[in-house]
This record gives C-alpha cells, sequence and structure tokens, in this order.
C-alpha cells in the first residue's frame, strides 16, 4: 500500500452523495407546494386578532394586516362597510395584493387576480380568496375566521 492513496471515501461517492442530496432537496422543494395546493393540512383558523383602529380604515382603504402569522387584506368600501380576505394565494399560496391602479387584487406568481369581492377572475387560482370576518368594537377593527 503506498501513501499516495486518498485517505477518507472515494472521490466517485463523496459526488454521488453530494449530487443525490441536491437532487432530493431539490424534489422535496418542488413538491412541497404542489401537495399544499392538493392537500392544504389542518392549520389553526386565523384570529381574532386586533388589526388597527377605525380611524385607520377610512372608506376606500384597502389595507394588507396581520392576522396571526398570516398575511389578510381588509377591505373598506365607500358605504363604510368592511371586508376581509386572506392574502394567500388559491393557486400555490403566494402571497397577493391590492393593485390601486387596476382596483383590483393580484398575484406576483402567476399573474392570479381577484376582484374586491375576493373572486378569482384572471389567471391560474382555481379558488376564491378565502373571506374573513370583521367586526368593529368600540372603535378597534378584529378580523378572524368566518363562523
Ligand atoms: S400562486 Fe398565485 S397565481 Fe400562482
Amino acid at each position: 500500500m503506498s501513501n499516495d492513496e486518498p485517505k477518507g471515501p472515494p472521490r466517485r461517492d463523496f459526488l454521488g452523495i453530494a449530487v443525490g442530496g441536491s437532487a432530493a432537496v431539490f424534489a422535496v422543494a418542488a413538491a412541497y407546494p404542489v401537495a399544499r395546493f392538493i392537500e392544504p393540512g389542518t392549520r389553526p383558523r386565523p384570529g381574532p386578532a386586533v388589526v388597527g383602529k377605525l380611524i385607520e380604515f377610512p372608506p376606500g382603504t384597502v389595507r394588507s394586516v396581520m392576522v396571526d402569522d398570516r398575511p389578510a387584506l381588509v377591505v373598506r368600501a365607500q358605504d363604510g362597510s368592511f371586508r376581509a380576505f386572506s392574502a394567500i394565494c388559491t393557486h400555490l399560496q403566494c402571497v397577493v395584493g391590492y393593485s390601486p391602479e387596476r382596483n383590483q387584487i393580484e398575484c406576483p406568481c402567476h399573474r392570479g387576480v381577484y376582484s374586491m369581492d375576493g373572486l378569482n377572475i384572471g389567471g391560474p387560482p382555481p379558488r376564491p380568496l378565502e373571506e374573513l370576518q370583521v367586526t368593529v368594537n368600540e372603535g378597534t377593527i378584529i378580523v378572524s375566521a368566518v363562523g
């Protein structure tokens, strides 16, 4: 046995492990959103969460808020009524946002479009946004799951 022989595992084994490991990580990263789309899982229902004061939501306002650890949109119409929606796209769970230029809710990932009623009106989203419940209590806005 000569001293020129490498110590430790052969280079080919190391390369095989590295490539195989990378492929496994990539496969999990690619499969996770698909699995979440097919079976959303069981997360606790959001809220109730205080998202602000009534004075912070004048009529015609759309604000991004957090309900627990989840993004949501609170919409106050010109007539003063409130609606709120989960800001998680029903396609592959990207975070949607309000476009004041087009007065619609848009998903940046695959150009999904929702109306201000939360209805899916363009692109790949298969369902409307999840609607949340808005309660006004002594000037405080509270958002929670419906029902
Ligand atoms: S994740 Fe929103 S359109 Fe695809």
